[in-house]
């Protein structure tokens, strides 16, 4: 059993789009430098540990997962040693800093895939995966044909300049198919390796790995995948045994089985995660249903042995904004639920303070329709919103042109602000172990049909019961025995003999059962 960072356990992450979050060399784009600054603000949210969007070397054709050069930090966003200092200012604040691994494929701009496009046999031939005639389109693969002197099509992982990695075949059918044991994949295994011994040995504090379960192709069961992180883990071990490890892979019971710490629940497939958040009627919206969001948490949950470690994100730089389909005070409900829930959360930044999907925007870097979710950090209310001193036209991304648009300075001083209901709902996560990532949890209500969510988490003796209440009615809950006292409310809540009465638009969390249980130390 490999060794779990203990910090994981207690973690609320802040994920960081290092373009839009803050410019302080006047070049329209965010840095390092600009994360550093603004360690002190995420800290004071309450959060202790960061995920940042790939930050090395690329053409940015898909923002940067379309790596060029694994080891360079891309030079708009400072070097190396910014890094380095970053890390370390982090480490002083008892913040922990996971950066984005692109396993899965690299730009085709990379050197390596330049060499495997090359007719004469050399050392990164087979790198990627290619067939053997350019002729041949395989199955079920994209491709990049017809751009090389080699006689081959090569496989891609996403978007056309994403050439895939090769990590062999978990059943080769064909003679171009190669065994997931054969030198060419095993060769791109220690490159990887190298890439995580590289930013580990500096003072990284882990990875987010993104399309995880990509690796190993004809793997329907992903067994191959499995495998191989397996063998990352074992070398994790041996050499950097407190790396951290999150997959965006969406199957915890997977990923685990891999290694990895924590999985994300994922936006797409079969999570029903945008039921809650971004559907045409959303459960936090006030006129949703959660109940087939519920049962498939459930079935992960058992999956992974209810070990509470699929990671639920405020949004991420993939998807709309939280603030696109929920409004108001509901937010405030949204993020009740993102911070009582087992598995690290992660804010992406600007949710704390609702900032908008910015609609119309022309797509920059590949970003698309996901482009308005991007745009900079609104951190106060003076020129380009605090992000930015260079002229407005010479923005990586437009600020967010509404009058009203919301901003981190005000909102820091408001108590009664998204952001301090935010700061509040971290607060009171982080001093109750059984709202913590590895408390338990158990369903009371699943949020059908207009009715609340509720469930009970608990650790170590301790229980809290949770209830949340996006609709216009208030609801009496007649089944939850020995509530005591509130520890959390937003909204109204009364406890009664037998359960409580929750407000419209209300949450609360209350103790539960007579042993008042442990208060973690931190
Ligand atoms: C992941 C990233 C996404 C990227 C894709 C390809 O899903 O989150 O932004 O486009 O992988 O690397």
């Amino acid at each position: 059993m490999s060794k779990r960072p203990e910090w994981l356990d207690a973690a609320v992450f802040y994920e960081i789009y290092p373009q839009s979050f803050k410019d302080t060399d006047g070049d329209g784009i965010g840095n390092i430098n600009g994360m550093t600054e603004k360690l002190s603000y995420i800290r004071e949210l309450g959060c202790n540990a960061i995920w940042i969007n790939p930050c090395f070397e690329s053409p940015f054709g898909d923002a940067g997962y379309d790596v060029s050069d694994y080891c360079r930090i891309a030079p708009r966003y400072g070097t190396n040693d910014d890094m380095v200092r970053l890390f370390e200012e982090a480490h002083k604040q008892g913040i922990h800093i996971l950066l984005d691994l692109v396993p899965g494929h690299t730009s085709w701009d990379h050197p390596w895939f330049k060499e495997s496009m090359k007719a004469a046999r050399n050392e990164y031939t087979d790198r990627y995966v290619w067939t053997d005639s350019v002729w041949e389109e395989p199955e079920g693969f994209s491709t990049i044909r017809g751009l090389s002197e080699r006689d081959g099509s090569c496989i891609v992982n996403f978007f056309t300049h994403q050439p895939a990695l090769n990590y062999g075949f978990y059943r080769p059918e064909k003679p171009w198919q190669q065994a997931m044991d054969a030198p060419g994949p095993q060769a791109t295994i220690e490159a990887l390796k190298d890439i995580m011994r590289f930013w580990l040995s500096k003072g990284c504090d882990g990875f987010r790995v993104d399309m995880a379960g990509s690796l190993v192709k004809n793997d329907e069961d992903q067994k191959g995948t499995i495998a191989l992180w397996q063998n990352i883990r074992a070398f994790l071990d041996e050499e950097y045994p407190e790396a951290a490890m999150v997959s965006e892979w969406g199957e915890p019971d997977k990923s685990l089985a891999g290694g990895f710490h924590m999985d994300f629940l994922l936006h797409f497939g079969p999570s029903h995660y945008n039921d809650l958040f971004r559907c045409e009627k959303p459960f936090f919206a006030g006129n949703g249903d959660a109940s087939e969001f519920v049962a498939k948490y459930i079935e992960n949950y058992e999956r992974s042995e209810r070990k509470g470690l699929i990671c639920i994100p405020s949004g991420n730089h993939d998807m709309d904004r939280l603030a696109r389909h929920i409004k108001g005070d509901n937010r405030r409900l949204a993020f009740a639920f993102l911070l009582s829930m087992p598995g690290a959360p992660y804010i992406y930044y600007g949710d704390e303070i609702g900032m908008n999907y910015v609609e119309g925007l022309a797509s920059v870097e590949g970003g698309y329709g996901r482009t308005g979710s991007r745009s900079p950090m609104q951190w106060d209310t003076s020129e380009n919103a605090g992000f930015s001193s260079a002229p407005s036209d010479r923005l990586y991304i437009p600020i967010d042109p509404s009058e009203d648009r919301p901003d981190a300075a005000s909102q820091t001083e408001d108590e009664a602000s998204l952001r301090s209901e935010v700061k509040r709902l971290i607060a009171v996560r982080q001093s109750h172990k059984a709202l913590n990532n590895l408390g338990d949890i158990e369903f009371i209500l699943n949020g059908a049909k207009e009715k609340p969510l509720a469930y009970t988490r608990s650790f170590d003796g301790e229980k809290i019961f949770v209830i949340i209440n996006p609709a216009d009615e208030k609801y009496e809950m007649t089944s939850a025995e020995g509530l005591s006292d509130i520890i959390y409310k937003f909204g109204e809540c009364s406890v009664t003999d037998t359960g409580c009465v929750i407000g419209p638009h209300s949450a609360a969390f209350i103790r539960q059962g007579a042993d008042r249980g442990s208060e973690a130390s931190e």
